[in-house]
């Protein structure tokens, strides 16, 4: 029967996706399977590249290579129409579609009145990351049945496809960022990161006051420096100033400065921050924390420019560009009483808002993949590249303590390592938790078969995890034999080795 050979070639690209291997000869041997079992020859598998703004033949079957880059642009040909308009497309006659644009110059030897064509989205989340096509001789009846084949199969690679296409814009923005910007560390490309980008630019080179908020670990102390990098300050001091961590009776004296013997304690004459900071930048972070005392004595700098030492009645002139930041809702502690309105006024003339790393999609792929490359630099260890299964549970995490909890997270997976590649049972409990109830909430849709073997799968997957890795430790959790977790074990081709180094 003809569907029976569609339903093996589905089994069988299932069964290659969960397995881990490298992803050009993962999608080659998928467009071989669809070559062989359900001939669809000539298969190709294109990247959509937002960075580039074009469709990257990236993986094709049947097609000569020419060694250099193929590509569509958004709504050329017929892959560009696919992804531009996230529907799937079929010509029963390529022949006859003007459309079809043969840039691989695949077909020009061949007769061309014989093929059907079909492409279709590969969509992630709702978005399309790239594009499959397929030849197949035409045959009288309609395409309809392959459509939704090939649909099948983009949705079973759509995955994969997503990693690959962020790994691929990963490298190039690597590369922009050490070629354009020796100093500029703010990784992101997500559209909130990419507009904080664009006020850093338009800000920098002014002297401009700027107010920086966001939840604590969202790169406030890092987009400060940076500001003060790219500022015509930059060869001017950068002070920074945690007025959080500075006791209230002596905080006037540390950013004002004292004259000997002014108080008690005040044993030397000496500068304040403000002072420190001349022809340069502070940088007054936790500006919540700060005493309504002092927030009175600041505005007065703020407006003067000046400011005068604790014992001494003469004000000296400063010339200081201010940045401030916080991770508390200014407006809100105005209400409260905490914190003055004139002093906000004063700061929020140009506020940057860093949004939390959960609202930065696959940024957190970006960032990890970064700190990968630096720390593993420095703590001695060579990783090559984090896995999916690590991926999946980096996105799905809701990352309360933002891009500094994501950093501690590479961190301690990278010392935790045993071979190049970082896996998800490398990463935090927390992070483990959260993802098996969102798999649990996905594992219970689906046929019945399919359910309980899913479950059984789970289950054996945690005991191994208890066990690390041990079968027969596995086997006594679950109350059964050595012998039958063996088999289950071959039976779904659990990777139990990778279990014992789990530490849950
Ligand atoms: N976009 C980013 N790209 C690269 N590194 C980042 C980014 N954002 C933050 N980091 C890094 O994450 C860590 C935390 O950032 P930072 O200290 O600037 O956060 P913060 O908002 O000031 O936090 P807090 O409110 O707790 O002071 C730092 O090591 C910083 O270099
Ligand atoms: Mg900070």
């Amino acid at each position: 029967m003809k569907s029976n050979k569609y339903l093996s070639a589905i089994q069988k690209i299932s069964e290659l996706v969960s397995k881990n291997v490298d992803f050009t000869e993962l999608m080659k041997n998928i467009l071989i399977i669809l070559s062989n079992e359900v001939n669809m020859q000539r298969g190709m598998i294109s990247i959509y590249r937002r960075d580039l703004q074009k469709i990257i033949v990236d993986v094709t079957y049947g097609i000569p290579k020419q060694g250099e880059m193929v590509f569509y642009k958004v709504g050329e040909g017929i892959t560009g129409k696919v992804v531009e308009t996230g529907r799937p497309i079929a010509i029963p006659r390529i022949d006859k579609e003007p459309l079809f644009l043969d840039r691989t110059g695949a077909r020009r030897k061949i007769d061309r009145s014989k093929l059907a064509f079909i492409c279709v989205p590969i969509k992630y989340d709702n978005e399309v990351v790239g594009a499959l096509s397929v030849d197949r001789v035409s045959e009288k009846d309609d395409l309809k049945f392959e459509v939704s084949f090939l649909e099948t199969i983009a949705n079973i690679i759509a995955s994969k496809v997503h990693s690959r296409r962020i790994m691929d814009e990963n490298i190039k923005l690597r590369d922009a960022i050490s070629r354009h910007s020796p100093v500029g560390t703010i990784i992101g490309n997500s559209s909130s990161m990419r507009h904080v980008a664009e006020l850093i630019n338009q800000v920098a080179e002014t002297d401009t006051t700027i107010l920086i908020t966001g939840e604590t670990g969202t790169g406030k102390g890092l987009v400060a420096s940076e500001i003060h990098q790219r500022s015509r300050r930059k060869n001017g001091p950068f002070i920074r100033v945690n007025c959080g961590a500075i006791p209230e009776n002596l905080i006037e004296s540390e950013l004002f400065g004292h004259e000997k013997g002014s108080f008690t304690g005040a044993i030397s004459t000496r500068k304040g921050k403000f002072e420190e900071a001349n022809r340069g930048t502070i940088f007054l972070d936790e500006i919540g924390e700060l005493s309504l005392s002092a927030q009175v004595k600041l505005l007065k700098v703020l407006e003067d420019r000046e400011v005068t030492r604790i014992g001494s009645n003469k004000p000296i002139k400063v010339d200081v560009r201010i940045i401030a930041a916080t991770n508390k809702n200014l407006e809100k502690e105005v209400e409260k009483g905490n914190f003055r309105l004139d002093l906000l006024y004063r700061l929020n003339i140009f506020p940057i808002h860093l949004p939390p790393l959960r609202e930065r999609g696959s940024d957190i792929i970006l960032l990890a993949d970064y700190f990968v490359q630096v720390l593993s630099e420095k703590l001695g260890k060579k990783i090559k590249r984090i896995d999916s299964s690590a991926i999946d549970l980096m996105m799905s995490y809701h990352w309360p303590g933002n891009v500094r909890e994501l950093q501690n997270c590479i961190e301690r997976a990278i010392l935790i390592a045993e071979g190049d590649v970082i896996y998800g049972y490398h990463l935090p409990p927390s992070l483990q938790i959260e993802g098996e109830l969102k798999q649990e909430k996905t594992l219970f849709t689906g046929n019945f078969k399919e359910l309980v073997e899913n479950y059984e799968k789970t289950l054996i997957v945690n005991a191994l995890k208890k066990a690390k890795g041990k079968q027969s430790e596995a086997a006594k959790i679950l109350g059964t034999t050595k012998r039958i977790i063996q088999y289950k074990i071959q039976k779904y081709e659990i990777d139990y080795k990778k279990y014992a180094g789990v530490t849950i």
